[in-house]
C-alpha cells in the first residue's frame, strides 16, 4: 500500500471511529431519557468552526500551527464527517422554522461545495497541465491581444502580398470575431469544443479554394485557432478554480452565524446556557 493509500485509510478509520463515538454517546444519552441534541448540535458546530479556523490558518501561513497540508488533509476529513454529524443531529425530514430552514441550506450548500471543490482541485490541475503551456491568469487578456495581432497581421500580409482576397474574406466573415471578442460566460461555466471543431472544419473546407500562397497563411490560422481555443479552456479552468472557492468561502461566515444563532436560540428556549 502507497503511503497516500495508508494516509487515507487512516484518516477515514479516525473519522468514522470518531463519528461511531458521538453516535453511541448520543444512544446512551438517549437511553436514559435525555436529549442528545445539544451534545450532538456542540459537536457540529465545533466541526464547523475548525472548518472555518482553516482560513485563518491560511492567512498567517508564519504562524507556528503546523503545516498546511496536515490542515487541508484535517479539514476534508473533519468536513467529510460533519456530514455523519449533521445526519445525527438533524431530523431526517424537512427543517421546521425559518432559521433552521436556512441553516440546513447552508450546510449543505457549504458541504457541497467543499466536496465539489475537492474533486476540480484533484481534476483540473491535470487537465491545464495537458494543454501543454501554462497562461497565469492574470496574463491571459494580453496572450489573447497577442494571438489576435499575430492572426490579423497575417491575414494583412497575404492580402497585401498575395492578394488572398479569399481567405481575407473568410477571415472577414468567420473568424475576425472568434479572434478579436471573448468568449460568453455560457462557455466559462460550461466550455464546449463545438465552436473550435466547427471553424477547423470551415477553414479546411475554404483551403480547398486556396491558392498555395494562401495555404501557407491558412496553415498560420489553424494553429492560432486552437491556441485561442486552448486559452479560452484554460481561462475557465483557471476561473472555476478560483470562483469555486471564493463560494465555499462566502458560504462559510453566514453558516458560521446562522450556526451560532441556532445554538444560542436553542439554549434560550430550552432553559438557558447550562
Ligand atoms: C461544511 C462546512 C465547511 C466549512 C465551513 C468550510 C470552510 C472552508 C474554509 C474557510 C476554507 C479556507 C479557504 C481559504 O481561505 O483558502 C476551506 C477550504 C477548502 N475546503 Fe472547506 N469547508 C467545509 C466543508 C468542506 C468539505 C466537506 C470539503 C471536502 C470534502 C472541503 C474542502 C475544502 C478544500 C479542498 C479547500 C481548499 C483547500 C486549498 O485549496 O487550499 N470543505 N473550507
Amino acid at each position: 500500500m502507497t503511503t497516500f493509500a495508508r494516509r487515507r485509510w487512516i484518516g477515514a478509520a479516525v473519522t468514522l471511529t470518531a463519528l461511531a463515538g458521538v453516535w453511541l454517546w448520543a444512544e446512551r444519552l438517549e437511553n436514559r431519557l435525555e436529549s442528545s441534541s445539544y451534545f450532538t448540535g456542540w459537536m457540529l458546530l465545533t466541526a464547523i468552526i475548525a472548518l472555518a479556523a482553516f482560513q485563518v490558518r491560511k492567512k498567517l501561513p508564519a504562524a507556528p500551527l503546523g503545516t498546511s497540508a496536515v490542515w487541508l488533509q484535517a479539514h476534508i476529513y473533519i468536513g467529510l464527517g460533519s456530514a455523519g454529524l449533521y445526519a445525527i443531529h438533524a431530523p431526517w425530514r424537512w427543517p421546521n422554522g425559518v432559521l433552521e430552514t436556512i441553516l440546513s441550506l447552508l450546510y449543505i450548500a457549504t458541504f457541497l461545495s467543499g466536496v465539489i471543490g475537492l474533486y476540480w482541485t484533484r481534476s483540473l490541475p491535470r487537465r491545464l497541465s495537458r494543454l501543454g503551456q501554462e497562461v497565469i491568469y492574470e496574463r491571459i487578456g494580453a496572450e489573447r491581444h497577442r494571438i489576435q495581432e499575430r492572426a490579423q497581421n497575417a491575414i494583412l500580409a497575404a492580402v497585401r502580398t498575395a492578394g488572398a482576397t479569399t481567405l481575407g474574406d473568410f477571415y472577414n466573415a468567420r473568424l475576425h470575431d472568434y479572434f478579436s471578442t471573448r468568449r460568453g460566460w455560457r462557455f466559462r461555466i460550461w466550455p464546449s469544443s463545438e465552436l473550435r471543431k466547427s471553424l477547423l472544419a470551415e477553414l479546411t473546407d475554404a483551403t480547398r479554394y486556396l491558392s498555395d500562397e494562401e495555404r501557407k497563411t491558412a496553415e498560420q490560422l489553424f494553429a492560432l485557432l486552437r491556441q485561442r481555443d486552448d486559452l479560452d479552456y484554460s481561462e475557465s479552468l483557471q476561473w472555476r478554480l478560483r470562483a469555486w472557492l471564493f463560494v465555499h468561502i462566502a458560504l462559510t461566515y453566514p453558516l458560521l452565524l446562522v450556526a451560532g444563532l441556532h445554538a444560542w436560540t436553542a439554549h434560550l428556549f430550552y432553559g438557558g446556557l447550562p
